[in-house]
């Protein structure tokens, strides 16, 4: 896996733009310090301490998804929100999230085939051939065109609604394991059409984001979609049926500006006791995909 990561990290830097320093991968963000506090509702499932009831610290980094920090707003219509807990231990654990609920490889191998047929992405210009052509080849990323309507742009970063896609798994106190998908539901959900989000200046969520500190709070909800019995644990381009039961398990407040989170990587298989990562493996490849990103950056930074 860490040879095929170190081969993906090498294509995507081929492909795009990537100034020194920054992140391979959802490059441009901005990030803050947070509260996270757990409703206590998760304590039926999952040991895990930052979800007992209680107040936990995390940072949260919002980002536009391409690893070139100079694409417009437009231009990276899947934003992301990375949160970071800190536990009373001094440990840490992620949940990464994107504005998407499926990614579009169901595995590394088919990930670093797509990405080597792109011959590039430079200047911020997709070619639309080349991209029509890989959708013909993988039939399973097809879903994420017809989902196009649930992955139009959210109108600011604090309206988008953030699934992490990869099961996990809680365990609870009597060693029982429940596969679970996490959602951060914003307060209002609004989208932006994509005529409307042309027309933004790079940076506009950003400064967004600063207005609406200032103004008040940002506030996020986070759910869990409890799996059943046969839903799919291990396939990251598939959704559950939409009957599955969901549980409000807590609400992060942002509280200040922490510019040095771009420092860390997170990483979404870094989790705590009580919780467990499933089998999917294009989570596991992250692992090792992330790992290398941050250490080129360091490196360069
Ligand atoms: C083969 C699959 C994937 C690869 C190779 C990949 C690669 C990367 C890399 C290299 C980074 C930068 C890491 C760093 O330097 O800290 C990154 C960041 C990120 N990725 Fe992925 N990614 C993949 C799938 C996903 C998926 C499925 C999601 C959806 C949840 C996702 C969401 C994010 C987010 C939100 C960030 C920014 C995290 C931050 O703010 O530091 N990625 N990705």
């Amino acid at each position: 896996m860490e040879q095929l990561a170190k081969k993906t990290i090498d294509q995507i830097e081929k492909v795009f733009d990537i100034p020194s320093g920054y992140r391979r991968a959802h490059a441009r963000g901005k990030s803050y310090k947070a509260k996270f506090t757990a409703t206590g509702s998760a304590e039926q499932f999952t040991i895990a301490s930052h979800f007992q009831k209680g107040e936990t610290r995390a940072f949260v980094r919002f980002s536009h998804f391409s690893p070139d920090p100079m694409w417009t707003d437009a231009m990276s219509p899947v934003k992301g929100m990375a949160v970071q807990f800190h536990l009373s231990d001094g440990r840490t654990t992620n949940i990464v999230g994107v504005t998407s609920p499926i990614f579009f490889a169901k595995t590394p191998e088919i990930f670093s085939e797509m990405i080597g047929v792109v011959k590039s992405f430079k200047k911020g210009k997709p070619n639309l051939k080349e991209l029509g052509s890989l959708l013909m080849d993988y039939p399973e990323s097809g879903a994420m065109i017809k989902n196009i309507r649930k992955m139009q742009a959210p109108s600011s970063f604090t309206t988008g609604q953030y699934h992490a896609i990869h099961v996990f798994y809680f365990i609870n106190q009597q060693g029982q394991r429940q596969p679970i998908k996490y959602v951060w539901e914003p307060e209002t959900v609004a989208t932006l059409s994509p005529l409307d989000v042309v027309k933004l200046p790079i940076g506009s969520f950003e400064a967004d984001l600063e207005d609406r500190m200032a103004e008040g709070s940002v506030n996020f909800r986070l759910d869990v979609i409890l799996g059943q019995p046969n839903d799919p644990t291990d396939d990251p381009t598939v959704e559950w049926p939409q009957d599955r039961e969901r549980l409000t398990i807590g609400s992060l407040t942002l509280t200040e500006e922490a510019a040095e989170i771009d420092k860390i990587v997170f990483d979404p298989t870094c989790v705590t006791q009580g919780i467990e990562c499933s089998e999917d493996r294009i989570l596991n490849f992250r692992h090792h995909a992330y790992q290398i990103s941050h250490q080129r950056r360091m490196l360069e930074s």
